[in-house]
């Protein structure tokens, strides 16, 4: 029952408080209109009440004030209203094994008026019983020589039967359908804006703040949220610069045991001292430059990514004079366009490439279009790949694997971290995968 109901319902707040509404308000109108037709009913056996005492009453006294011989054609002139029939007869069309009429119908006629009045119009006896729907009555003229029979078929009552009822239904049902389409509208408005902002605050801490206006509920939420915005710019803010701070003051010290390092006996000491020390520096370095990047807000633009794509190969070509041609490759468009930044861009790929370089010994860069609102990179190489369990840890600052901790490669660990920080912030990710056929592949996507 619950499956059903969650089937059928639709998925937006607007959509199912207008359902909702829309039924309410239909329920109500069919009640109120029932009501109102109960009340015609009333209104319309009322008439009929009136209208077929009275005809049978005139019926009655024309027959009493009439000789015997003009009976008949008298009865035979009378206009009487639809499904009243009246007939003279020596016996009483009320049959003993008819039913009691109840009072509600028998009303209709009014049998006990014939009863009454001057002794020269009264009935010697009047008898009422029902059979198929119709109320039959007769009364014994008061000479005693005929019976004034009288059969009424009950019209059926149509409280329904108005076309105004079903025009006035759908008129109301339609004017209070689109108030209430607009209305929910307007008023789940704000909830889609807060998604919106809460999505752009993912992707860029520094999107701008949410207009705070509207209803006071949805001014307290909009100020609630630019609160919180502000505290996780001022967080990440005050982590980019000690992680800065801390950068900077350790190339002092760094710098200054350079330096005693060269007056060491040892040769052997000496040199790997040096060695560490300068991976140590190294480190420093690229922290550095990684909040640096961080700090600097570069605005977002339309940039073309596949002259990005090429770009990168271009310069990883040139850093490599002598690697042959088709390390370097490209597949895809031969432009596509996305907002973004695109130094920071630039740099997310330039370093998936110079992994690819380095531990694979190619790159061949596919952009993949716009599918299902997402844009796919790939980085290909040909190298040995990252055992699967490593596959989420290299994205771990200072992580590098262990084979490939060589002053040849010379890496810190920091591309790929910084890589995923990127494509994060542009609402997109990376992720690495080996190839069947041997080599890495990293898949950075973007939103189209
Ligand atoms: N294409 C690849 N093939 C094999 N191993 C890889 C590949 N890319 C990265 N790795 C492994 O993942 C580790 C982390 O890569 P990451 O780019 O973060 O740092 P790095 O290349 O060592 O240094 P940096 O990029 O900061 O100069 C690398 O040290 C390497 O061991
Ligand atoms: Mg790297």
């Amino acid at each position: 029952m619950r499956g059903i109901l969650r089937r059928f319902l639709p998925c937006t707040l607007a959509a199912r408080t207008a359902v909702f509404l829309l039924l309410a308000l239909m329920a109500v109108q069919a009640a109120g209109l029932t009501i109102h037709a109960l009340d015609r009913v009333d209104l319309q056996r009322a008439a009929m009440e009136r209208e077929t005492s009275a005809r049978v009453f005139t019926l009655w006294r024309s027959m009493v004030i009439n000789p015997p011989d003009r009976r008949a054609v008298m009865l035979a002139e009378m206009e009487l209203p639809e499904g009243l029939e009246a007939g003279l007869d020596s016996l009483p069309w009320v049959r003993s094994g008819m039913l009691p009429a109840p009072p509600p119908v028998l009303r209709m006629v009014r049998p006990e008026i014939l009863l009454g009045g001057p002794p020269r119009w009264r009935a010697r006896e009047v008898q009422a019983g029902m059979g198929f729907g119709t109320l039959y009555v007769s009364a014994l003229l008061p000479d005693g020589s005929q019976w004034v029979n009288v059969k009424l078929r009950m019209p059926p009552l149509r409280p329904w039967h108005s076309e105004t009822f079903l025009i006035a239904f759908l008129l109301m049902t339609a004017a209070a359908a689109l108030l209430i389409v607009w209305a929910t509208r307007r008023l789940t408005r704000p909830v889609s804006d807060l998604a919106r902002a809460a999505n752009a605050l993912g992707r860029d801490v520094n999107a701008p703040p949410m207009p705070e206006d509207g209803p006071l509920e949805v001014a307290t939420a909009a100020r609630a949220f630019n609160t919180m915005a502000e505290r996780i710019r001022r967080f990440v803010g005050d982590r980019t610069q000690m992680l800065a701070a801390i950068g900077h003051d350790l190339r002092t010290p760094i710098t200054r045991l350079k330096l005693r390092a060269e007056f060491m006996e040892d040769e052997e000491q000496r040199a790997k001292m040096l060695s560490d020390l300068e991976e140590m520096e190294a480190m420093v370095n690229a922290t550095l430059a990684f909040a640096r990047d961080d700090a600097a807000a570069e605005p977002s633009v339309p940039l073309d990514l596949a002259a990005l794509c090429r770009t990168v190969l271009d310069e990883a070509a040139d850093a490599r004079p002598d690697a042959p041609a088709e390390t370097f490759a490209y597949e895809g468009p031969e432009r596509l366009t996305v907002r973004g930044r695109p130094i920071a861009l630039k740099r997310a790929l330039a370093n998936l490439v110079a992994n690819a370089l380095n531990y694979g010994n190619a790159a061949r860069v596919v952009l993949v279009p716009p599918q299902g609102g997402q844009i796919q990179l790939r980085v290909e190489d040909e190298g040995p790949g990252i055992p699967e369990e490593s596959h989420e840890a290299v994205f771990q600052p200072f992580r590098r694997l262990e084979t490939s901790r060589n002053r040849e490669t010379g890496g810190v660990g920091l591309g790929l971290p910084i890589a995923r920080n990127i494509l994060r912030a542009h609402g997109g990710d990376v992720v690495l995968r080996n190839r069947p056929e041997g080599g890495l592949l990293a898949v950075a996507t973007l939103p189209a």
